[in-house]
């Protein structure tokens, strides 16, 4: 991994948070995330359990990690299990963790450490004196993924074996802790989006007519992964004219021309914590009026949605809200007509035809993170706005997004550093 280490009273803490909110008598069992296949003998990257990286810092595969706060034996409270290397996997791979690496990273003393491989031999010596199980699964309301998970298939290897137990599941308490942002994971966010910054500079200077998406692209991960990050957060959308309209494009195979608007929604990962940035620039320089009108449009209403997101807001009043909002300048704009909007069906209002997206989500070791959206804004909260309009009539398309920290007084945009305004956007672009 190219990140710093994190000091691991992080993850020290994160566990410590989790054992208030289990039952007595309980043990929890966390895997890493698989190493996905490609063709042949390829493989995707490898991208760790965010879980499991939350509690124990560990960036590695085949690892597991086992909780069992009051077990009568202090050596079993905190057990984790790492892949071991051999000469043929120091040979071809390269280094893997050592025990006493593994102790530093996790804070897990070395005397609970084992290999994988060891796993049944060590769980069985523990699981009969609990009488929960927790178990992972992917509780994130979007998932609609088929492949099966390390998770998903222990708990039906554990349901088979311990058939007797109580099996409980663990997402709700993870997704409870991980909404609330520690300070340090705070940090980890800011240079994030401090690297996505230095990435959307370069291209203020670099987008000119001609200039192909994937050019775009390219200058972008060059700044990016020379700082440290991995490298994209999420796939980048570079969408310029009315690729800007199809909002999950990821082509970026096309030629910006002169007077298009190019919708960037790129950011940077570091340390397994994500930025998420939108911002739309003119590929020549200067907005023309309407493209100016839209993007005042839509700034409005992301300085308007921040005033939103404070504590004790919910998240479905706060959508609410912004609708409205959205609504009064779509009729601005003459896009939409005061007195069809007056008799519109309440569910299904009529701004969604040019905002057809929610306007934030929880952020951190996810881009689209978990948290749950009946639970009431609180401090430590990390949340995007997001505001969009899409004209797919005129070909143009604007969206604007920020991350933003909810505190104990409102909140701080964590990207308040990044241009936004017209002018200084003209300015950059044009010095
Ligand atoms: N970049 C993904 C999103 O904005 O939600
Ligand atoms: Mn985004
Ligand atoms: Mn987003």
């Amino acid at each position: 991994m190219k990140y710093t280490a994190i000091a691991n009273e992080l993850f020290v803490t994160n566990r410590r948070r989790l054992s208030v909110l289990l039952k007595p008598r309980s043990v929890v069992v966390l895997n890493a995330n698989d190493i996905m296949p490609t063709n042949a003998d390829g493989t995707m990257g490898f991208r760790q359990s965010s879980d499991l990286f939350y509690l124990s810092g560990v960036d590695q595969e085949e690892t597991m990690l086992v909780l069992f706060p009051d077990h009568p034996d202090e050596r079993f409270r905190e057990v984790l299990f790492l892949r071991e290397t051999s000469e043929m996997i120091e040979i071809w791979e390269g280094h893997k963790l050592t025990k006493e690496e593994a102790e530093q990273t996790s804070g897990i003393s070395k005397k609970s450490i084992f290999w994988t491989h060891e796993f049944e031999r060590v769980f069985i010596q523990m699981v009969f004196e609990a009488e929960h199980i927790y178990l992972n699964t992917n509780e994130h309301t979007r998932n609609s993924s088929e492949v099966e998970t390390r998770d998903v298939r222990m708990i039906r290897q554990f349901r088979e074996k311990y058939p007797l137990h109580q099996y409980q599941r663990l997402a709700p308490l993870m997704h409870h802790l991980r909404a609330i942002k520690q300070p340090v994971e705070v940090d980890l966010l800011k240079e994030a989006v401090r690297i996505t910054e230095d990435g959307f500079r370069r291209l203020l200077k670099f987008v000119k007519p001609g200039v192909w998406e994937y050019e775009i692209e390219a200058e972008l991960l060059h700044e990016f992964v020379r700082q440290r990050s991995q490298g994209f957060a999420y796939t980048p959308i570079i969408a310029s004219g009315a690729n800007a309209c199809v909002l999950h494009y990821v082509e970026n195979n096309r030629q910006c021309r002169d007077g298009d608007i190019i919708l960037l929604d790129v950011a940077a990962e570091y340390g397994n914590y994500n930025a998420d940035l939108t911002r739309s620039i003119p590929v020549n320089g200067r907005f023309s009026d309407r493209q100016k009108a839209v993007y005042q449009a839509v700034l409005h209403v992301m300085k308007e949605a921040k005033k939103l997101l404070v504590p004790g807001n919910v998240w479905d009043d706060y959508h609410k809200e912004v609708g409205k909002i959205m609504e009064s300048q779509l009729i601005g704009l003459g896009l939409l007509d005061k007195n069809d909007v007056a008799k519109q069906d309440p569910d299904n209002p009529l701004y969604r035809k040019y905002f057809m997206h929610g306007t934030s989500h929880f952020l951190g070791l996810d881009v689209h993170d978990v948290g749950n959206k009946y639970r009431k804004f609180e401090p430590g909260m990390v949340f995007t706005c997001e505001p969009g309009i899409y004209i797919r009539e005129e070909g143009l398309g604007i969206r604007l997004e920020n991350n933003i920290l909810i505190t104990e007084t409102g909140n701080i945009d964590l990207m308040d550093s990044i241009p936004l305004e017209i002018e200084e956007i003209e300015e950059l672009m044009n010095s």
